[in-house]
């Protein structure tokens, strides 16, 4: 399917000040959390940003009551912040555990997701427990899972920690666990109560993976907001240098952006498929790598390049604009040349994508139509099927050949 237009517009972007304060060292004292809602009827639902929101018990009033309270985590993230998670939720519940699970995406499987309804089953917790997914996405994804399925459905509350997770996988109800025969096909649609970005919790997250973070925070500007863009490419240096203003922005906007995508389509009918900007060819580079070699954001930031070196072909941008794109990519640390899989392997791994229908690759474009006819250029995206032989020409532009020889 493709669509080209969206009745509801997307509010003005609006940059903030710069304080200049060393991120571990805020407080919300001066800075008050900022708001973003997720409008979804009865599941809507708001998204707090802000630093040193773990430490302030005003945080959590909004969240739901109950008896017991499971608070799942990882081995690396939990003796960081589950601490300080349970001293400000404990007076709402009788009884707060904490289950750290093992760190990596390897182990968001099935026999780990079991673990959460072993502790939950163990400790006998009814169908009004609050579940607290405390990490990166892939506590965030699981334990959404979890929260889908144990009883039928317990409300859970999204703590995310790495950029990743805040400014994406936390935000539209997506939960899921990988099968061995592929990453994220087994999960739910199921909206958390609240999302908590505390924007301190970035401080001790390692470069590689703010890089990551990064690629999606880019991705939102070719899609929804080139004003945006022009910010990001301005302010790279601070967010890189995780100023606190600079990140409070890129967050805040990133999630006004998925709210606007994922309030009109939330359950990827047809604009939702916009998110996945850059996400056909890095799944394939993901996948064949073997997972865990780039990580996702990595694979997304090379991807993104790939998809706009397409939507230069196809007519919809200029030349250009794959430069600035590129450019940008590779100054937030990411690579912008694609592994040498080979073109049939990467043509092979894109048609066994989620995403693809009867055999044909579907891929998210920037601009709505070729320039030639019209087309607004970079801002807007669409999908949309490529010919075969464009896609090639895409690969053979954009993949490391040296690598074979
Ligand atoms: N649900 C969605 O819509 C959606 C969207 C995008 C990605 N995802 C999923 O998200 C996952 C990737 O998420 P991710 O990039 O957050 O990876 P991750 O959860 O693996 O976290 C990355 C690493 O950072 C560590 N970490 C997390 N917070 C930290 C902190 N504050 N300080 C120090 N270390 C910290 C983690 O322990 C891990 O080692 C993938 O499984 C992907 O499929 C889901
Ligand atoms: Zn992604």
């Amino acid at each position: 399917m493709t669509f080209t237009s969206t009745p509801i517009a997307l509010t003005p972007f609006q940059p903030g000040d710069t304080t200049g304060q060393p991120l571990a060292a805020q407080s919300t004292g001066g800075m008050p959390p900022q708001t973003v809602h997720i409008d979804l009827g009865d599941r809507s639902y708001p998204i707090l940003i802000g630093p040193g929101l773990l430490d302030d018990a005003a945080t959590f009033a909004a969240c739901p009551k109950a008896a017991q309270a499971l608070i799942v985590t990882n081995v690396t993230v939990g003796p960081l912040y589950a601490q300080r998670l349970v001293n400000k939720i404990s007076q709402r519940y009788k009884q707060v555990d904490v289950l750290a699970l093992p760190d990596g995406e390897a182990y968001k499987d099935q026999a780990t997701l079991n673990l959460i309804y072993d502790r939950l089953l163990g400790s006998t917790a009814d169908r009004k427990t609050v579940l607290y997914a405390l990490g990166g996405g892939v506590v965030g994804d699981m334990t959404g899972f979890a929260a889908a399925c144990y009883m039928r459905g317990v409300p859970f509350v999204q703590v995310p920690t790495t950029l990743l997770s805040q400014v994406d996988s936390s935000v539209g109800g997506k939960t899921a666990i990988n099968h061995p025969l592929g990453k994220n096909m087994i999960g739910a649609f199921y909206q958390p109560q609240q999302v908590v970005c505390d924007l301190s919790a970035l401080s001790t997250l390692p470069d590689r993976e703010l890089s990551a973070g990064l690629a999606e925070v880019i991705k939102y500007g070719p899609i929804a907001d080139m004003v945006f863009f022009d910010w990001i490419e301005t302010h790279l240096p601070a967010l890189m240098a995780r100023d606190p203003q600079a990140l409070a922005t890129a967050v805040r906007r990133s999630c006004e952006i998925k709210a606007w995508v994922v309030g009109q389509d939330e359950k990827e009918g047809g604009i939702r498929a916009i998110l996945n900007f850059g996400h056909t060819f890095g799944h394939a580079i993901e996948a064949g790598l073997g997972y865990g070699e780039w990580l996702h954001g990595e694979a997304v930031g090379c991807g993104m390049v790939m998809a706009a070196r397409l939507s230069q072909r196809m007519g919809h941008v200029d030349d250009a604009f794959v430069q600035r794109l590129t450019r940008l990519v590779q100054a937030a640390g990411l690579p912008v040349v694609g592994p040498d899989l080979g073109a049939d392997r990467y043509l092979q791994l894109m048609r066994g994508d989620k995403k693809s229908e009867g055999g044909d690759i579907k891929f998210v474009l920037i601009g709505d139509a070729p320039l030639a006819s019209g087309g607004q250029g970079p801002g807007v995206a669409v999908t949309a099927k490529a010919p075969e032989a464009v896609v090639r020409e895409v690969l053979a532009a954009s993949i490391d050949s040296s690598a074979r020889n």
